[in-house]
C-alpha cells in the first residue's frame, strides 16, 4: 500500500528568486511510472542559469534538478521492468513531479536504469544527463551527424580512422563524451582541457589533450598535426561564444559542430553546420532514442564501458544546493560531478 504523504523539496519560488526548502506531497506512480526515493543528486549549470536569468520556466513556485540515483519505493500500473527496491539512476525533467531537487520523484520507468552493484548512489547520479547530452549529439538518428550508436548492431567501433575533436573533455558532458567516442572506434580523438586533466581524459579514450588555454589560431595547427587535416566533427561540450568559434575554426568544409549551448556561430560557410544538441530524453523527440539509451545504460556501466566521472559531495543536503551551484557559476568545478544527498536536509 502507498501510504507516504509529504516531503521535503527545494523550491524557487519566483522567477529569479531565492531558493527555499519546503514540504510537498509526495506524488503517486500513474500508468507507467515508478516513485524513486532519491539518495544522490547531481547539481547541473543549467540550474543556477534559471535561477539568474529566468530561463524556461514559466510557471512558479517551480523545483529543478535532472540528475539522480536513488531506490524504486513505488511502481505504477503494468510497470515490470523495475519493482520496489530496484537501484536506479535517471534523468529527471523540469516539471515539478519529475525533478529532482526533492527527496521523492516521479520517473517513466522506460527512462530510468538498474545501477550495476559496483557503482554507488553517488556515481550513478552523475551520469543521467550528460550521458544523454553526448549520445544524442552524436547519434540521433535524425541529429547532424547521424553516426550509429554504440549500442546498436555495427554501431561499436565503426568509426576507426575517424577523428573526433571534443571541445572541453574535463566538462562532464565532454568526459561522456570522449567515452562514447572511444566505444564508436573514433580515433584519434582529440580535446581540450586544463592539462592537469590529462591523464584522467586519456583513461577515458582521448588520444590527445591539448591545453585549454591554446589560442583560437594555434588550435587549427595542433588539431592538423594530430589528425592530418582539419576534421569532420567537433564536439563543443562548454559552447561559449569563445569555444564555439574556436571549434568552428577546426572544421573541415562540410563539417558538423555540435554545441550544447545556444549557436553563437552566426556565419557558415563551405557546407560546415552548427547545431545545438538538446540532452532531455523526456523531449518527444528524444523520447524514442532515450529510451533505447537506458536499455543500453546498465550493460555499458557493468562492463565499465562507460564511467562515472569523480564526486564532490556538497554537504547540507538540499539545503546544500545553492552553493553547489554557486561553485559551478563560478567556475570552481574541475572535472567533477557536484552531488548532494537529500537525507542530509535539515
Ligand atoms: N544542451 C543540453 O541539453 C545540455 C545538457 C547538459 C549540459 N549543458 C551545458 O553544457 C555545459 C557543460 O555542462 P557540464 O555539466 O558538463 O559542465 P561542468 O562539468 O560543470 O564544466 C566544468 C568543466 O568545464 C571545463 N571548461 C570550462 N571552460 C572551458 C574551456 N574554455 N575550454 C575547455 N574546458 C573548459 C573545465 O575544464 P578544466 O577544469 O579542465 O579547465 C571543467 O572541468 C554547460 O554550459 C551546461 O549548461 C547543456
Amino acid at each position: 500500500m502507498f501510504t507516504l504523504t509529504q516531503q521535503k523539496a527545494l523550491f524557487l519560488p519566483t522567477k529569479q528568486g531565492e531558493f527555499a526548502i519546503g514540504p510537498r506531497d509526495v506524488p503517486k506512480p500513474g500508468a507507467g511510472d515508478i516513485l524513486v526515493k532519491n539518495v544522490a543528486v547531481g547539481l547541473n549549470p543549467v540550474d543556477w542559469k534559471i535561477q539568474a536569468f529566468g530561463l524556461f520556466v514559466e510557471k512558479y513556485p517551480t523545483i529543478l534538478g535532472i540528475d539522480a540515483a536513488g531506490v524504486v519505493e513505488a511502481v505504477g500500473e503494468g510497470v515490470t521492468s523495475l519493482q520496489k527496491g530496484d537501484r536506479v539512476l535517471y534523468s529527471g525533467f523540469l516539471d515539478n513531479d519529475r525533478a529532482t531537487y526533492q527527496e521523492y520523484t516521479l520517473i517513466v520507468a522506460d527512462l530510468a536504469a538498474k545501477i550495476p552493484e559496483k557503482l554507488s548512489f553517488d556515481q550513478a547520479a552523475t551520469v543521467p544527463l550528460a550521458i544523454a547530452t553526448a549520445s544524442i549529439g552524436l547519434y540521433h538518428p535524425h541529429g547532424a551527424t547521424k553516426f550509429v550508436a554504440p549500442w546498436v548492431d555495427g554501431g561499436n567501433s565503426k568509426y576507426s580512422g575517424t577523428p573526433l575533436v571534443v571541445i572541453g573533455g574535463s566538462s562532464v558532458v565532454g568526459s561522456l563524451a570522449i567515452q562514447l567516442a572511444k566505444l564508436s572506434g573514433f580515433s584519434p580523438i582529440i580535446t581540450t582541457a586544463s592539462l592537469k586533466n590529462m591523464e584522467l581524459l586519456k583513461s577515458y579514450g582521448a588520444t590527445h589533450v591539448l591545453d585549454r588555454n591554446l589560442s583560437a589560431d594555434a588550435l587549427p595547427a595542433e588539431v592538423t598535426k594530430i589528425a592530418g587535416d582539419l576534421v569532420a566533427t567537433v564536439y563543443d561540450a562548454i559552447s561559449s561564444p569563445d569555444t564555439q568559434s574556436a571549434a568552428y575554426g577546426l572544421l573541415a568544409p562540410e563539417g558538423r559542430l555540435l554545441v550544447v549551448l545556444p549557436e553563437a556561430v552566426k556565419e557558415t560557410s563551405e557546407g560546415r553546420t552548427v547545431s545545438q544538441v538538446h540532452g532531455i530524453v523526456h523531449f518527444p523527440h528524444n523520447l524514442d532514442f532515450g529510451k533505447a539509451l537506458y536499455r543500453a545504460l546498465p550493460g555499458l556501466l557493468e562492463s565499465g564501458e562507460i564511467k562515472p566521472v569523480n564526486v564532490e559531495v556538497v554537504t547540507g543536503g538540499l539545503g546544500g544546493i545553492t552553493a553547489g551551484l554557486e561553485k559551478l557559476k563560478t567556475n570552481q568545478v574541475s572535472a567533477s560531478k557536484l552531488v548532494i544527498h537529500p537525507s542530509e536536509t535539515v
